[in-house]
């Protein structure tokens, strides 16, 4: 639809997560006028629901080059060393930014950072901060370094805004999308910005987040609808590593009926010492990997999903009983309050735990400074494949990413701004052939993406997931006979339409990998093949054919 408003800006930035508000913050003091717009309320989004932590080699006994190699065997040959060694080498000094930010992490009596360790993990590394509640202080921290220069002329904050599309500027010779220079923005919001309007800049930086959505179940808040990645393969860009999905071992189960949102337990619980039974009471997690419940997540869920097919349950239990009241209390007060307040006692009490979809480990290639495929468009955190996660992201490195190339971002978009190779430029307008996907389609393409590219894939469950989805009417616009919109699609068509492009890309990459690594597993491909030691590139043609 026609932009109803505009605003100009240097640098829009798309999500206020961890990612989201580091590329604010960075970007706020190096060029003259940046814009955040976030989907829900500035203190939205993933990062606030993070538990466990954020990873770094801050204890003089541990190293970034010790942190690089648990990150290469949790990803499964796949990672990009380059940007591996970016993540843990530049972890350290954005983790203490963070405490100078006013993050507020839990201590040792000695005054240190207090450091756990997490599946995959050979050293303590683990920062954490009320406990569980790592995220929640991390976004309180940041989102109130927002609020003190919200007056600040050099940036505005725009909440309820949901991002539907890219705007480039004039194709190349060779027909490739032209320059990124704006967004579309959907904002339910009063005055000025309210409706569709653009927001016309010389970057954007998608910092969106997730894809929870996509599926029945997931830890994820009901935002994460694959916005960035949807509207940058829209505009041309380049995806990759899209099959590669982390299914979260221990997540609460409240019985096969229960969807959305789900309870997260952390990996946390089990790094103190809880372990894995299965229902006929018997530990089965030393059986499978050295490192027992502490594997890799993948390794874990996959573990998991083995155990209650072979004891014919669709749960585990994990047990911290033993770990004391006095200490669970302490350490995890955030998940014994929402534990208890489905009855269970994690100090008394078996937890029923299954996995559930947690992280999107692909998403829009970038290098290393988060430049995708489209000049001016930048992409970090969730939404970006930077390379560190590879086949399955480590426990905790997600929060470091974000902050650590949302860093990179910034910089990179100040100086490119200052030396002019990033400038405004005029909108093209392209032909309306969008697609739209009613909101009443959401469930049925939850249930196509979670028989299909869920926990466990097969040929057979991808081709039906892909038919399935193929079937979901797209043309959800209801216009006047003369071409004209009866009504302006809302905030839940728009994210229907991510969800099931999403969906789609995911049952096509899925099923094109035939075999099994980190985040994807294949019933019928189940070992890892030499031959797919290769990252699975998506874009779509000028035709929009995948
Ligand atoms: C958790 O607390 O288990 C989640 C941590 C993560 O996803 O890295």
């Amino acid at each position: 639809p026609a932009p109803g408003w505009t605003v100009e800006v240097d640098a829009v930035v798309v999500g206020s997560g961890i990612a989201g508000l580091t590329a604010a913050l960075e970007l706020r003091t190096r060029v003259p006028r940046v814009l955040l717009v976030t989907k829900d309320l500035l203190a939205s989004g993933s990062t606030v629901w993070a538990q466990g932590g954020i990873a770094a080699a801050l204890d003089p006994e541990d190293s970034p080059e010790a942190h690089l190699a648990d990150t290469l065997v949790a990803g499964g040959g796949l990672c990009d060393p380059r940007a591996v060694e970016v993540l843990v080498t530049e972890g350290p000094a954005r983790v203490r930014e963070l405490v100078a930010r006013g993050a507020v992490f839990d201590t040792a009596p000695d005054g240190q950072i207090s450091l756990t360790r997490e599946g995959g993990h050979h050293a303590d590394r683990i920062a954490h901060a009320g406990g569980d509640a790592t995220g929640a202080e991390i976004s309180r921290a940041l989102v109130a370094q927002i609020e003190a220069v919200r007056d600040d002329p050099g940036i505005e904050v725009i909440e309820h805004a949901l991002v539907l599309d890219v705007l480039t500027g004039p194709a190349g010779p060779d027909g490739r999308p032209g320059a990124v220079c704006g967004v579309t923005l959907h904002v339910i919001g009063e005055g000025q910005r309210d409706g569709v309007g653009a927001a016309l800049s010389k970057a954007v930086v998608f910092a969106t987040g997730g894809i929870g959505q996509v599926f029945r179940s997931s830890t994820n808040p009901p935002l994460a609808t694959g916005d960035g990645i949807a509207a940058a393969l829209r505009a041309g860009a380049v995806l990759g590593d899209v099959e590669f999905v982390q299914f979260h071992p221990t997540v609460l189960w409240l019985g096969s009926g229960v969807k959305g949102q789900l309870t997260l337990v952390s990996e946390a619980v089990r790094g103190e010492g809880a372990l894995l039974v299965d229902t006929d009471g018997v530990r089965f997690m030393p059986d499978v990997h050295p490192m027992a419940e502490l594997a890799p997540r993948d390794v874990v869920a996959h573990a998991i999903v083995r155990q209650m097919a072979a004891t014919g349950s669709d749960h585990v239990w994990l047990d911290a009983r033993h770990l004391g009241a006095d200490f669970l209390r302490r350490r995890f007060p955030t998940i014994n309050e929402r534990l208890l307040e489905h009855g269970i006692d994690l100090t008394t009490d078996l937890v029923p735990v299954a996995p559930a979809q947690h992280y999107h480990s692909g998403g829009v290639v970038t290098d290393l400074v988060g430049r995708t495929s489209l000049r001016g468009l930048y992409a970090t955190g969730e939404v970006a494949c930077t390379g560190v996660h590879g086949a399955n992201r480590l426990a905790s490195n997600s929060l470091l990413e974000g902050l650590v190339f949302a860093h990179r971002a910034a910089r990179h978009i100040a100086d490119q701004v200052a030396s002019g190779v990033l400038r405004h430029a005029d909108p093209v307008t392209r032909p309306g052939s969008e697609a739209l996907v009613a909101a009443a389609a959401r469930s049925r393409v939850q249930r196509l993406a979670t028989d299909g590219p869920g926990v466990l894939r097969s040929a057979d469950g991808l081709r039906r997931a892909a038919a399935g989805l193929a079937l979901v009417p797209t043309d959800a616009h209801t216009r006047h006979d003369d071409g004209r919109l009866l009504a302006v699609p809302q905030v839940a068509e728009w994210e229907t339409t991510n969800v099931h492009q999403v969906a789609s890309v995911l049952t096509a990459t899925a099923l094109a990998r035939e075999e099994s690594r980190g985040g994807h597993a294949r019933s019928d491909f189940p070992e890892p093949d030499e031959r797919w030691r290769l990252r699975l590139a998506a874009r779509l043609d000028g035709d929009g054919r995948l």
